[in-house]
């Protein structure tokens, strides 16, 4: 007998996407964000057939366990530190992200955080409000320019390479690592040999000037850093304590990536001490919760994990992710899976649906 597609929807899609959604399936959605805790995530998942997730929803094990016919999660981000894709191979569960849609709105966002913080736009924007202003002052919150400084980029995929174009139009130069360089803890000879051959590197050489390095030699020598590199097992705090002794004084350091890539004590101690000159951060170790030191800190600017929060790009993400709800019902392998090399198991796994009944909206 064939049995309607359960969909759960985490957080808010917009109306046109949750009604083309519930033309394939039966829709409910859960949008908790405060105090969500793995219970929520059960009682809303526990008979779903597919799931639309976003960052804060953590896909544990127990999770897994206890929603037995899950057999999609569609993560509404490019990230996904929140599912675990070993764990998804059994059933086998079929993931998906959201790639290339948010390149430029991430971008746009940790160039807007960097040239923030170099300037000082929360300081003086607060110095105005609270009445402080007397006239033009000759030394009055001086900032730092961007022409002619180094920027270091960590991870040069497509948002790191969005956020080097942007870079080049301030006539800024270009240093980056890639991924595999953070992972092999390769060196400046090694990276420059294999800089010399790859299609990638050698684009970014001519179009931008970027050179690539190792990670040592862009904390040593980076005006700017920005981190846009995934949050895995080889990146988790990658950037400690002994990284931030390496950056210069005048360093201005962003993430829109993920807070778990920084050691975040590490980085208040950073700051205390002056080992570098300001932060601009999008994101935290333990989102929602703000490390008091950054909180008081006049040189941090500080952003909600609002990377990605453009409207078209919001839309975007979400018309992505359902689209991939759509294909893979339909049988096709949605580009954007993460773990392609499972869908032809999926495919045969599917228990018989019923993709014709229209299924209600409810939440
Ligand atoms: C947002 O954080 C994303 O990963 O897309």
């Amino acid at each position: 007998m064939s049995k309607q597609v359960q969909i759960v929807v985490f957080g808010k899609l917009p109306e046109d996407l949750m009604a083309r959604l519930a033309e394939v399936g039966a829709v409910s959605s859960l949008d908790k964000k405060e105090g969500l805790v793995e219970a929520d995530i059960i009682a809303a998942a526990c008979a779903a057939d597919i799931i639309l997730t976003e960052p804060y929803v953590q896909i544990t094990p127990a999770v897994l366990a206890a929603c037995p016919n899950l057999r999609m999660i569609a993560q509404r981000a490019v990230g996904y530190d929140n599912i675990n894709l070993d764990d998804c191979l059994h059933r086998p569960i079929l993931v998906t992200n959201t790639p290339g849609v948010l390149d430029n709105a991430t971008a746009d966002l940790a160039f807007a955080l960097l040239l923030t913080a170099g300037r000082r736009i929360v300081e003086a924007d607060k110095y105005v409000r609270d009445g402080h202003w007397r006239g033009f002052e000759n030394d009055l919150l001086l900032g730092c320019e961007l022409a002619g400084r180094t920027i270091g980029i960590v991870g040069m995929g497509r948002i790191g390479s969005a956020m080097a174009r942007r870079a080049r139009g301030f006539s800024m130069d270009i240093v980056y690592c890639r991924a595999a360089d953070v992972k092999d803890d390769a060196n400046d000879e090694t990276i420059a040999a294999s800089a010399g051959v790859d299609e990638k590197d050698r684009k970014w050489k001519q179009e931008l000037g970027a050179r690539r390095v190792s990670l040592k030699t862009l904390l040593q020598h980076s005006d700017f850093i920005s981190l846009h590199c995934p949050h895995n097992k080889d990146t988790e705090k990658l950037i400690g304590a002994p990284q931030f002794a390496l950056m210069k004084k005048n360093c201005i350091f962003v993430n829109t990536a993920r807070g778990k890539v920084v050691d975040e004590d590490a980085l208040c101690r950073a700051l205390e001490k002056g080992q570098i000159r300001g932060a601009g951060l999008d994101v935290f170790y333990n989102e929602p919760v703000v490390s008091e030191t950054l909180l008081k800190a006049s040189n941090v600017v500080l952003a909600p994990h609002i990377g990605s929060a453009s409207e078209e790009t919001r839309y975007a993400m979400a018309a992505l992710a359902v689209n991939s709800v759509l294909k893979a019902l339909a049988g096709t392998l949605p580009d954007n899976a993460l773990n392609k090399d499972v869908f032809d198991q999926w495919r045969k796994n599917q228990p018989e649906i019923d993709k014709t009944r229209q299924g209600a909206v409810q939440s």
